[in-house]
This record gives C-alpha cells, sequence and structure tokens, in this order.
C-alpha cells in the first residue's frame, strides 16, 4: 500500500505571504500546499502537508514517517541551521529525503549556508520558491520508483 509523503514545514513558515514578501514571496503556506497536492495527484501521490514552531514536533514527525511515510520533504527553516535532533531523526528514518528552502539560502548571510538537514538528505531544492515544493515532489517520486524497481 503506498503512503503518503511527508511534507513537513518548521518554524515561521505559517507566516509566509505576510513575512518579508521580497524573500519568500506573497503566497501563503496553504497555497503551497494546494499546489504541492496538486502536483502529487497528477503523478498518484499523495501528500501530508504540516507546519510546526516547534523542534521537537517536527521530530516526532520525522519518527513517524519511518512507518507512515513513503518518503520526507522538509523546511526546516531556521531549525535547518541548528539542529542536531532534526538530522538525527531523519537519519535513523530510512526513507528518501528531500531538503526544500523557498530562498536561495547560499546567497543570504553566512550562517544560513550550513545546513544540518543535508547530509541525511538525497537531495536540496532552493531558490525557486513555491515552485521548489513541486519539483521536489517531481524528484521524489523518481526516488520511490527507483527504490520499487
Ligand atoms: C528558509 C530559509 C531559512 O534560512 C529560514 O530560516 C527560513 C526559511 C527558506 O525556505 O528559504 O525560515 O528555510
Amino acid at each position: 500500500m503506498p503512503k503518503p509523503i511527508y511534507v513537513l514545514n518548521g518554524p515561521n513558515l505559517n507566516l509566509i505571504g505576510l513575512r518579508e514578501p521580497a524573500i519568500y514571496g506573497v503566497e501563503t503556506l496553504d497555497d503551497i500546499r494546494r499546489r504541492t497536492e496538486k502536483r502529487a495527484e497528477t503523478l498518484g501521490l499523495t501528500v501530508d502537508f504540516r507546519q510546526s514552531n516547534h523542534e521537537g514536533e517536527l521530530v516526532d514527525w520525522i519518527q513517524q514517517a519511518r512507518e507512515g511515510a513513503d518518503g520526507i520533504i522538509l523546511n526546516a527553516g531556521a531549525y535547518t541551521h541548528t539542529s542536531v535532533a532534526i538530522l538525527d531523526a531523519l537519519n535513523a528514518a530510512s526513507k528518501p529525503v528531500i531538503e526544500v528552502h523557498l530562498s536561495n539560502i547560499f546567497r543570504r548571510e553566512p550562517f544560513r549556508h550550513t545546513s544540518y538537514v543535508s547530509p541525511a538528505a538525497n537531495g536540496m531544492i532552493c531558490g525557486f520558491g513555491p515552485k521548489g515544493y513541486e519539483i521536489a515532489i517531481e524528484a521524489m517520486a523518481e526516488l520511490i520508483a527507483k527504490a520499487g524497481r
């Protein structure tokens, strides 16, 4: 039985559309959820799209993915640059992981150039705004298809 793809969003991503629109754009997280679900549907995948401002809740969800998901797409927000706990949870998940950022983190402040998520990820997509979530779904569909072969 196919399981959903968890699309997990970290702190302050509930405010996008309002927060620093010059960096993050004007689409809300709900708009991005709809876009992501639509793209997933065309590929025969389902999505479980969530957001939390709490590091431990993100860790809990990544742990749930071990049993509950076929893959994880994660925009960990600022925890990307700080969280060993999220890295450890991803390493324990034994699932394909795709890291997403709306902004190009390498064009921004030096503290955003380090990602604790990347070592656990199959790949990273950044700098394409909400489109990055659709690209991540496409890449995830291929990773899952390859794993099933
Ligand atoms: C972000 C980039 C992070 O550096 C930042 O803390 C965010 C959003 C992005 O999607 O571009 O909250 O993950």
